[in-house]
């Protein structure tokens, strides 16, 4: 047994002779483990993970899944991985059960091997009640879940899921987090792809930030965050008119104090330990908040990168127009 679950080792994938989509990635996944892939559109997570799972073969550099190659060996791959890709897969004309009980047919289980684990899998992930049910009157949430559940039917011990919960209300993502966390208790190792950066803080062990085809940090959320120094410390006074005052008064009292869209922003090591003396520098003043942010893995791929990751609205939008496209070619 080798020690990894998955060894990417300089994985390169050039599109059309010039496109650099992934760019010498390497990083090593543990049993068990949950990891991440965290970037913007276009940072190249999709790539990585058909790589991965044998959909794509790289330009360059291999990767190692339950110590197989992709490249050399990807069939022995196939077998050990299942694959949630980020375009919608489960047949909209067929019930869920249907589609769970093809996809384990095709995994080769017998006929009765299929129903039980059909079963098991549909209760497992809720949906047992809409087994019967076209999949075309889901909600966006049990497509998911059936999704998933279909990548299960062979009991892969490595699980690839390329941005579960894009286009998700919270409700469902919260949902669709809980049934992820169930699978990693059960040992299952998960490669998950995300934009949401809470999603990436919320479940991963480790989050490899993914930017322009290149890995520019590895590490827990809590190791990544610890690379910003310090936490910001904001004030709002009362009468909007004292913050220049506020910002004269902290500065005199040593912080390096300064106005942020009409607010104090004092930027220190560890909030905590300060804000006593803030709390006095500012004690002549009526103050109607005051407030502590601690970094965040958005502030780190800012820091890193110098740009923002994609917000929200624009991902649900990516996802209806994927849907939208389906629904025409059909
Ligand atoms: N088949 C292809 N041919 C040419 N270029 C491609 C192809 N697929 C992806 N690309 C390009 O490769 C880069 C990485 O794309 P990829 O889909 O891997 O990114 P991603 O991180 O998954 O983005 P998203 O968040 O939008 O899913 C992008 O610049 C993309 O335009
Ligand atoms: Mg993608």
């Amino acid at each position: 047994m080798p020690g990894y679950a998955i060894e990417a080792m300089n994985l390169t994938k050039i599109y059309m002779g010039r496109v650099r989509a992934v760019d010498g990635v390497s990083f090593k996944v543990g049993r068990g483990e949950l990891f991440s892939l965290l970037g913007p559109n276009g940072a190249g997570k999709t790539t990585t993970i058909k790589m991965l799972s044998t959909l794509l073969k790289p330009t360059s550099g291999d990767a190692l899944v339950e110590g197989y190659s992709v490249v050399r060996d990807p069939g022995r791959v196939r077998r050990v991985i299942g694959l949630v890709p980020q375009d919608l897969t489960a047949d909209d004309e067929m019930t869920g059960w249907e589609n769970v009980y093809i996809q384990a047919r095709l995994y080769g289980l017998s006929g009765v091997e299929a129903r039980r684990r059909t079963r098991e899998l549909l209760e497992e992930f809720g949906l047992l009640d809409a087994a019967h049910r076209r999949v075309a009157t889901y909600s966006g949430g049990m497509r998911r879940r059936l999704e998933i559940a279909m990548s299960l039917v062979h009991e892969p011990s490595v699980l690839f899921l390329d941005e579960p919960t894009l286009g998700l209300d919270v409700q469902s993502r919260r949902s669709l987090w809980r049934h992820i966390e169930e699978l990693k208790r059960k040992g299952v190792t998960i490669l998950l792809t995300t934009h949401y950066m809470e999603e990436a803080e919320k479940l991963s062990d480790r989050v490899a930030i993914m930017h322009r085809g290149r890995i520019v940090a590895v590490g827990s959320p809590e190791e990544l965050k610890s690379r910003i120094q310090g936490d910001t410390v904001y004030i709002e006074p009362v009468d909007p008119a004292d913050v220049q005052a506020i910002v004269k008064a902290l500065q005199s009292a040593g912080f390096k104090a300064s106005l942020a869209g009409g607010v104090v922003s004092v930027p220190v090591e560890r909030a905590e330990e300060v804000l006593p003396a803030i709390a006095r520098a500012v004690n002549g003043f009526k103050v109607k908040s005051m407030s502590i942010a601690k970094p965040t893995l958005e502030e780190v791929f800012i820091r890193l990168t110098g740009e923002r990751l994609a917000g929200g609205e624009e991902a649900v939008d990516t996802f209806r127009f994927r849907r939208m496209l389906r629904s025409i070619r059909r």
